[in-house]
C-alpha cells in the first residue's frame, strides 16, 4: 500500500503506456500463431493433434523447446533473434503442410536437427523467422540381414551408433565423432569421422532419403531425381529441401577395435613428430585411423 501511494504520477503512465505495449505484442503474435494453426488444420491428414507441434512464445514450453537444441550457449542470450514460431513435426505430411503454410504466409524458415551449426544457423536470423525442428521425427531401424538403416533427420549420430550396436557387433556407420551432432545437418553437409580413411565420407554411404521441397512434395530417390539426391548428400543444409530421412549402407568392422592416445609436448620435439606424420600416413594401412589434435 505504501509503494502504490509512493508512486508519482508519470511513473503510473509510463506503466500504462508499457502494458499497453505489451498487450498489442501479445495479440501479434496471437495472430501469427492463429494464422499458422489455421492454415495446418485446413488439411490435416495426420492423427497428431495438430496444435501440439505449434508453439508461439506465449506457450510455456517455448522457451524449453527453443533451448533444447541450442548447443552454443552463447546463441541463449535474450538478446538472440527468437522465433516467431516453432513447429515440431510428428511425419512427413506435418512436414509438407509446415512448409506449404510458411511459403502461404510468407515465413522465412529455419531447419534444425541436432543443432550444432557452429553461426546457429538453424535457429537464428536477423529476420524474421520460424523454426521447423526436427526434434520428433528422430525414428532408427536398422536391419543387419541387409546391412542397411533408414535414419530420421532428428535423430542424432549417437543414437544412430546405439541402434546398429544393438543388433550388430560387427557393423558400424562411418560418421561423426561427437554423439550428438544431428543426422539432418551432419550427412547432408557431407560427414566424416573415425572411420574416414577405411569408408569415406558419410555421404558416400547413403542410398537413398525422404525430402520434403519448397513445394511441400514429399519425394524419395526416385522421384526428386539424381541431380537432387546428388545435392542433399554434402551440398549443405537447408540449401536444396528439408531432409526426413536417410537410408545409409551400414560397414563391416571387427567386434574387438583398438583405441590408444598418444600424448607429445612441444618440449619432446612434437613439432618433429608432426612434421613426420605428413609424409607417413599416406602409406600407413588404412585399418589404422590416426588423428592430431593440438591443444593449449
Ligand atoms: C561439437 C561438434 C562436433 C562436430 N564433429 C564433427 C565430426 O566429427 N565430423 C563432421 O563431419 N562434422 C562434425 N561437426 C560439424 C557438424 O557435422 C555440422 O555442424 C552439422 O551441420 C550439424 O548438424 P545438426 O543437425 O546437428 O545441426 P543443425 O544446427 O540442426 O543444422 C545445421 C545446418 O543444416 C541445416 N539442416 C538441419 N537439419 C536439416 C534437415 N533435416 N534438412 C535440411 N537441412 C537441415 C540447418 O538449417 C543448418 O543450416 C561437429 C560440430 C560440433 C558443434
Ligand atoms: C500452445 O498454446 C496453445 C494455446 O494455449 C495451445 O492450444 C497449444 O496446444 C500449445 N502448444 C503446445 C505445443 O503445447
Ligand atoms: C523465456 O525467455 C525469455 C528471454 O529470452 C524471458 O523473457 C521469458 O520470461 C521466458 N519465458 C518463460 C516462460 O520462462
Ligand atoms: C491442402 O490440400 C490441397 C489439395 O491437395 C493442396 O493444394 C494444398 O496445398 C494443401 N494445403 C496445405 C496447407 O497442406
Ligand atoms: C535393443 O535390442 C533389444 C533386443 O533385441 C530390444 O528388446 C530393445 O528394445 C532394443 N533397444 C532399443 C532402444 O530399441
Ligand atoms: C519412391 O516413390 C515412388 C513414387 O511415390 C514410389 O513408387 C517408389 O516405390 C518409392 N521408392 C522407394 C524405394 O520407396
Ligand atoms: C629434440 O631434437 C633435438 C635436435 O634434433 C635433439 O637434440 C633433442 O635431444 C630432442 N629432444 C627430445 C626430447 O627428443
Amino acid at each position: 500500500m505504501k509503494i502504490c501511494t509512493n508512486i508519482k504520477p508519470y511513473l503510473l503512465f509510463s506503466l500504462v503506456i508499457v502494458s499497453l505495449f505489451s498487450l498489442s505484442r501479445t495479440s501479434l503474435l496471437d495472430s501469427t500463431y492463429n494464422n499458422f494453426l489455421q492454415c495446418l488444420l485446413k488439411n490435416q491428414t495426420s492423427p497428431t493433434d495438430i496444435s501440439n507441434i505449434l508453439y508461439s512464445n506465449q506457450n510455456t514450453s517455448y522457451n524449453s523447446t527453443l533451448n533444447s537444441n541450442i548447443r552454443n550457449l552463447r546463441f541463449t542470450y535474450p538478446t538472440t533473434p527468437k522465433p516467431l514460431l516453432i513447429v515440431t513435426p510428428y511425419n512427413p505430411s506435418q512436414v509438407s503442410e509446415s512448409i506449404i503454410c510458411a511459403r502461404k504466409l510468407s515465413h522465412l524458415v529455419k531447419i534444425r536437427s541436432g543443432g550444432h551449426d557452429y553461426d546457429g544457423l538453424s535457429y537464428i536470423s536477423d529476420d524474421p523467422f520460424i523454426i521447423l525442428d526436427m526434434q520428433n521425427l528422430r525414428g532408427i531401424k536398422v536391419d543387419p540381414t541387409t546391412a542397411t538403416a533408414y535414419v530420421e533427420a532428428g535423430a542424432t549420430l549417437g543414437e544412430l551408433y546405439y541402434m546398429i550396436q544393438n543388433v550388430s557387433n560387427t557393423l558400424g556407420f562411418p560418421a561423426g565423432v561427437c554423439p550428438t551432432v544431428g543426422v539432418g545437418g551432419h550427412v547432408s553437409g557431407g560427414g566424416y569421422g573415425n572411420l574416414i580413411r577405411k569408408y569415406g565420407l558419410t555421404v558416400d554411404h547413403v542410398v537413398d532419403a525422404t525430402i520434403v521441397d519448397f513445394q511441400g512434395r514429399i519425394l524419395n530417390r526416385s522421384s526428386m531425381g539424381e541431380d537432387l539426391f546428388w545435392a542433399i548428400r554434402g551440398g549443405g543444409g537447408a540449401s536444396f529441401a528439408v531432409v526426413v530421412s536417410y537410408t545409409v549402407n551400414l560397414v563391416p568392422v571387427p567386434e574387438t577395435v583398438t583405441v590408444f592416445n598418444v600424448q607429445r609436448f612441444l618440449t619432446d620435439n612434437a613439432t618433429d613428430l608432426v612434421y613426420k606424420w605428413q609424409f607417413l600416413i599416406k602409406d600407413i594401412d588404412h585399418n589404422l585411423f590416426m588423428r592430431l589434435l593440438l591443444q593449449l
